[in-house]
């Protein structure tokens, strides 16, 4: 059956799933086995609203290498989009609407004016579609990740293929259940703990699910306040962003909070049903650590780190780690003392 070479991928949110499933299309005969603790709906990537926007802060090693990703993400998911799995994947097109009584500078983002498909500001009528006072405002298309779906959808794949797949906590890296001739560490905020990364930093994230089928546009005010539309009539109301929290409750302080903005903006939600408070820690590094490590004689490909936009730009950033991971299997590596 795999003859291939073992190789192992910690983590299943977002990251490691596609990870896993890239190296699965480069090779089948590739022997990957995917470790983790937390698993699809278990996992910070299932918190996530999913809406393919970088933050202008979203940052990897070099503004190119950045782009690059971005790039590359966009068009992962459109092949997606474009095929008749689209909605088992958890993909859908939709648009957004930007707006701010304060500030122009929230309504632009540079790093996917020049990718998506319409990217525009909006004129005065649109200004007053969440009623008065906002000043600035852009009108963009854009998809959703839904990875509720999309991780069953390729996880489903992935053992179709003769992938395997553990639940297992690893304590630290010599831990590991067996030899594997690559490692992928995509372990997200874990890789704090795991490892010591001081670089790493949570950014606590909290949102509600309400039933809204009626909505079909996204929208964005000022103070992280967000509504997105999802999967079976299931929006995201969101939301905070609490640098280097680790408290994994809800607030319901953080929930009327987010209740009143969102209500503000689109009075019809007072009336949708909640349907679940989420709590997500964002693994937010500077940058996004994506690099080849030989730790203990063991090759190693960091993939972490992806703050709030893992969703967004996970397919490029596990593109540059298989790459990464391709180059060091043909390396040979003696064992450091
Ligand atoms: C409220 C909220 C809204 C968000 N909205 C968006 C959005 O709209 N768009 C967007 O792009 N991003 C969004 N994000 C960010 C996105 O969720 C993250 O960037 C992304 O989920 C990171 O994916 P990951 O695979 O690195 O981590 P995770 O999904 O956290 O997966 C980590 C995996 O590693 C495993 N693991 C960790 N440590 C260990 C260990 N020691 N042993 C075994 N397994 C381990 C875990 O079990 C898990 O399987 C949002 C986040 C939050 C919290
Ligand atoms: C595949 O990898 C697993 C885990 O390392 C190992 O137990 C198994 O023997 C490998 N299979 C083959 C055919 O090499
Ligand atoms: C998620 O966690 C819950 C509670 O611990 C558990 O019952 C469920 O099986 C988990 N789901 C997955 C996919 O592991
Ligand atoms: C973006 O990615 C696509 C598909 O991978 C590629 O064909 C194109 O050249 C890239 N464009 C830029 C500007 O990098
Ligand atoms: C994950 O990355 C961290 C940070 O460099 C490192 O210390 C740790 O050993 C890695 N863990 C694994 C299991 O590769």
């Amino acid at each position: 059956m795999t003859d291939g070479p073992n190789i192992a991928v910690l983590g299943a949110g977002v990251v490691g799933m596609t990870v896993a499933k890239l190296l699965q299309d480069e090779n089948r005969k590739f022997n990957i086995t995917i470790i983790a603790d937390s698993f699809k709906e278990n996992t910070t990537s299932a918190v996530a609203a999913g809406i393919f926007r970088p933050g202008t802060s979203f940052c990897g090693p070099t503004a190119e290498i950045t782009k690059k990703w971005i790039n590359n993400s966009w068009y992962y998911w459109q092949d997606i989009l474009k095929s008749s799995e689209a909605p088992q994947a958890g993909l859908m097109s939709f648009s957004s609407y930007i707006f701010s009584k304060e500030r122009y500078t929230v309504t632009r983002n540079h790093l996917i004016e020049d990718l998506v498909p319409i990217y525009r500001a909006v004129d005065k009528n649109e200004l007053k579609i969440c009623g008065e006072g906002w000043k600035y405002g852009s009108y963009f298309s854009t998809i959703k990740i839904g990875c509720e779906r999309y991780l069953p959808w390729v996880e489903r794949q992935f053992l179709d293929k003769g992938g395997k797949i553990i639940t297992s906590t690893v304590e630290s890296f010599t831990s590991l259940p067996e030899k594997y001739d690559l490692v992928f560490n995509c372990t997200g905020l874990g890789a704090k703990l795991l490892c010591n990364d001081h670089h790493l930093v949570p950014i606590r994230g909290q949102v509600i699910k309400v039933k809204a089928p009626w909505l079909k546009t996204a929208i964005y005010g000022d103070y992280d306040t967000y509504i997105i539309p999802g999967f079976d009539g299931i929006a995201t109301l969101g939301g905070v962003r609490q640098y280097d929290s680790y408290n994994m409750k809800i607030c319901k302080y953080d929930s009327a909070a987010i209740l009143e903005r969102c209500c503000e903006m689109l009075p019809a939600l007072k009336k949708a049903e909640i349907v679940a408070h989420k709590v997500g820690l964002r693994p937010h590094r500077v940058p996004v650590r994506v690099e080849p490590e030989t730790v203990n004689g063991v090759k190693v490909v960091h993939c972490y780190g992806h703050g709030g936009y893992g969703v967004t730009c996970a397919p490029g950033t596990a593109m540059d780690a298989v790459r990464m991971g391709l180059d060091l299997l043909k390396t040979n590596v003696k064992t450091k003392l």
